[in-house]
C-alpha cells in the first residue's frame, strides 16, 4: 500500500484519522494552548460501529496530532457526541487540589436496550481529565442526566451562563433543542424546549451548540446551531442555525427563516470549541450520512473541514452567521502568487501563471462587479469540478457531476446551487481546494459551500470562464503545504 497519509485521496490540509472510520467532532476544547479535537471514532473498521472518542490536539488549529483513545465504550453504552469545558470554578468537585479539572460530556447510548425497544436508550454521562486531557476518568455515578423517554436525547453541548453563574446544557431531543442547567455538571434541571415548530424538520435534530456573538455594530445575538439528518438543502445532514436572545433559561428567535452555516453537501455535526476568549471557531465533518460509509477511500473515512472563524454579518436588517478560514491556515501558506486583474470572456487558462507543484491550494478572487462566472479544476482524464456563480438564478454552485468516482451512491454526482445571501454589486470568494474536497467562502462567508469528489487524478488545471464577460481583480493564488510527514 501507499504510505500513511499520502494514499490516494487523502487530505493533506484536512484533519482524517490514519485509518478507520471517524464522524462528528466531538469535545472541542481549548485549554492551557491546546486546542482539542475529540471525534467519533470506531477503530475495528472503515465503517461506522460501536463508538469512541479518538482524539487529536493541534497548537495551531492545522497541525495535529494523534494522540491514544480517550473514551471506549462501557457497560453503559456506546459514547456518542458530545463537548467538553474547562470547570474553571471547579463547581463539579472533581478537579484535582481545588484545580480546574477539563469535563467531557457525551452521550451513553445503550444498544442492549435499543434492541429491546427501550425508548430510554440515550442518557448523558460525564467524564474528567486531571492532565490537561490526556488521560480521562469517567465520573462514578454516571448517568448524570436520564432519559425521560424520548428515542432521540443526545449531543450535550455545555457551557457557562455567566449572569446566573450556572452551567446550561443545549441538548437535541428529537424534533427539538431541550435546555437544562446546572450549578456542578452533576444534578441538572430542564428549564425550557425550543424549535418544534420552527426551522427544517426532514430529520431528526443532532449536535447542537448555543453562543452569543457581537455583530461589528456592537450588536449582541445568541446563535443556537442545530444539525439535521436528513432534511438538509442539499438532500441528507446538514447544519441549520437560529439567532435570537437567551436569558439562561428560554432561547426567543428573532427571525423565522430557515438557515444554514454551510449549504453545500458536505458539513455535518459541526459545532464549535469552547473556551476561546472573543473567537468562535467551527469544525464540521466534511461529509454526509447520504454516502459516509461507502465514500471510495481504503485505509480511512472521512476528514473535517478546515476550521472556520464564525462572524455576524449584516444584511438588510437581519444578521447572518458567516465563517470564513481561520487566519491559521495562513501558516501553510507556501508561495502566494498574485495575478494582474483580468477580463474574462470566454475561458482563460490560468495554471500556467501560477506555479503549481502540489494539489492543495486556497484561491482568493474578487469583483467589483459580479456576473456569472466559473472556476473549473480539471485533469487530461476528462475529470473535472466547476464551481462559480449564476446571475440569472441568483446563485452559487458547485458542480461536481464529472469530478471523478461517483458509482457509490445514485445523487453524488450532480450540480448544487444556493441563492446569494448578500446583495452588494461586488463580492469576494475564497476557495480552499485539497486532495478530494473544495470549500467555497463567498460574500464575506455568508455562502459557504462544502464539496467532497474523488478524481482518478489530480485535477491540476485550474481554468477562469464567463459567457457573458467578468471582471476579475485581485486573483491571489497559494500553494498550502501537506500537514503530513
Ligand atoms: C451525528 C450523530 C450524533 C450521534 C453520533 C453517533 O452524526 O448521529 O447524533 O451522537 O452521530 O456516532
Amino acid at each position: 500500500g501507499q504510505k500513511a497519509y499520502h494514499e490516494q485521496y487523502r487530505p493533506q490540509i484536512h484533519f482524517s484519522p490514519q485509518a478507520h472510520w471517524m464522524n462528528d467532532p466531538n469535545g472541542l476544547v481549548f485549554y492551557k494552548g491546546v486546542y482539542h479535537l475529540f471525534y467519533q471514532y470506531y477503530p475495528k473498521a472503515t465503517v461506522w460501529g460501536p463508538m469512541h472518542w479518538g482524539h487529536a490536539t493541534s497548537t495551531d488549529l492545522v497541525h495535529w496530532n494523534n494522540k491514544p483513545i480517550a473514551l471506549y465504550p462501557d457497560s453503559l453504552g456506546l459514547i456518542f457526541s458530545g463537548s467538553a469545558v474547562v470547570d474553571v470554578n471547579n463547581t463539579s468537585g472533581l478537579g484535582k487540589n481545588g484545580q480546574a479539572a477539563l469535563i467531557a460530556i457525551f452521550t451513553h447510548h445503550d444498544q442492549a436496550k435499543e434492541k429491546d425497544g427501550k425508548n430510554d436508550t440515550e442518557n448523558e454521562s460525564m467524564a474528567y481529565s486531571n492532565d490537561g486531557g490526556n488521560t480521562w476518568t469517567k465520573y462514578a455515578h454516571n448517568p448524570v442526566l436520564k432519559n425521560p423517554g424520548i428515542s432521540d436525547f443526545r449531543d450535550p453541548k455545555v457551557s457557562w451562563y455567566a449572569p446566573d453563574k450556572k452551567w446550561i446544557m443545549t441538548l437535541a431531543t428529537k424534533d427539538r433543542i431541550t435546555f437544562y442547567s446546572s450549578p456542578n455538571l452533576k444534578d441538572w434541571t430542564k428549564e425550557s424546549e425550543f424549535g418544534e415548530t420552527l426551522g427544517a424538520h426532514g430529520g431528526v435534530w443532532e449536535c447542537p451548540d448555543l453562543f452569543p456573538m457581537t455583530a461589528a455594530d456592537g450588536k449582541r445575538i445568541w446563535v443556537l446551531i442545530v444539525n439535521i439528518n436528513p432534511g438538509g438543502p442539499q438532500g441528507g445532514s446538514a447544519t441549520q442555525y437560529f439567532t435570537g436572545d437567551f436569558d439562561g433559561k428560554t432561547f426567543r428567535p428573532n427571525n423565522t427563516a430557515t438557515r444554514w452555516i454551510d449549504q453545500g453537501t458536505d458539513e455535518y455535526a459541526g459545532v464549535t470549541w469552547s473556551n476561546t476568549g472573543n473567537r468562535r471557531i467551527f469544525l464540521g465533518w466534511m461529509s454526509n450520512w447520504n454516502y459516509a460509509t461507502s465514500v471510495p477511500t481504503k485505509a480511512w473515512r472521512s476528514a473535517m473541514t478546515v476550521p472556520r472563524e464564525l462572524k455576524l454579518v449584516r444584511v438588510d436588517s437581519a444578521y447572518y452567521v458567516a465563517s470564513q478560514p481561520v487566519k491559521e491556515l495562513g501558516n501553510l501558506k507556501d508561495e502566494t502568487k498574485a495575478l494582474p486583474a483580468i477580463a474574462v470572456k470566454g475561458e482563460v487558462n490560468i495554471t500556467k501563471m501560477l506555479n503549481r507543484s502540489d494539489n492543495q491550494f486556497q484561491l482568493n478572487l474578487s469583483a467589483k462587479q459580479l456576473k456569472s462566472f466559473s472556476i473549473t479544476l480539471s485533469n487530461g482524464a476528462g475529470e473535472k469540478l466547476i464551481i462559480g456563480f449564476d446571475e440569472k438564478e441568483n446563485s452559487w454552485f458547485v458542480d461536481r457531476s464529472h469530478a471523478g468516482e461517483s458509482g457509490f451512491n445514485k445523487d453524488f454526482a450532480g450540480r448544487f446551487a444556493v441563492k446569494r445571501i448578500a446583495n452588494t454589486a461586488g463580492t469576494d470568494v475564497t476557495l480552499i481546494v485539497d486532495a478530494a474536497s473544495v470549500e467555497l467562502f463567498a460574500d464575506k462567508g455568508l455562502t459557504v459551500m462544502t464539496s467532497i469528489f474523488f478524481p482518478k487524478k489530480p485535477l491540476s488545471n485550474i481554468s477562469i470562464s464567463s459567457a457573458d464577460g467578468f471582471s476579475a481583480s485581485g486573483i491571489s493564488y497559494s500553494q498550502l503545504k501537506s500537514i503530513w510527514p
